[in-house]
């Protein structure tokens, strides 16, 4: 009996350190709206096509970097959030999906870094912010919640 609460004290202790919200978690993070149609020409321009496949985008003209793209939208084994949508285009390495043991041998380079090219010196906050935009919908993600001014003052 004894270990048994122990045992449920210790569960307990893990799920409210996990519902609390340290400084680092996301809560707060805001993105304003993009617009879905720029974020389209973004998603061309600096061309994600030659790695990744995306629905309705292929692009026979590019030369591709992998022979089995990476699929971008539906229900991605590690984007579940907005957060994570956008981190994934700005910090590619921060959590690498566990795919297919033989894809994820030419994903990764010798040191573990993912090979996604890391757009954050050529891209504008506002090209990300569109790009998201047009991404989101692709995922089956939890959308985010804007924020509306004023709502910080309640905090
Ligand atoms: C040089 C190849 C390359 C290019 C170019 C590239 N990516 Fe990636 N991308 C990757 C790799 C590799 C991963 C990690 C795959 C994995 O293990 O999940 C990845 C992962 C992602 C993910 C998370 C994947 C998921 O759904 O789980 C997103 C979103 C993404 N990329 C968006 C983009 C966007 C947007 C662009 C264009 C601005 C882009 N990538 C360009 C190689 C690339």
């Amino acid at each position: 009996m004894k270990t048994l609460i122990w045992f449920t004290s210790i569960i307990l202790l893990f799920v409210m350190a996990a519902c609390s919200y340290g400084p680092d978690s996301p809560k707060g993070f805001s993105l304003p709206e993009g617009d879905i149609a720029k974020g389209e020409k973004v998603f061309m321009q600096y061309k994600c096509q030659s790695c990744h496949a995306l629905k309705g985008y292929e692009d026979n003209s590019l030369i591709k970097e992998f022979d089995t793209l990476v699929p971008l939208g539906g229900t991605s084994s590690m984007v579940k959030t907005y957060a994570q949508l956008v981190t994934s285009v700005i910090n590619p390495s921060h959590k690498l999906a566990p795919r297919n043991k033989s894809i994820e041998e030419k994903l990764t380079n010798e040191d573990g870094t993912s090979k996604m090219r890391v757009f954050n010196d050529v891209m504008t906050v506002q090209e990300l912010i569109d790009l998201v935009s047009f991404l989101q919908p692709k995922y089956e993600v939890k959308p985010i919640t804007y924020t509306h001014y004023g709502q910080y003052r309640m905090l």
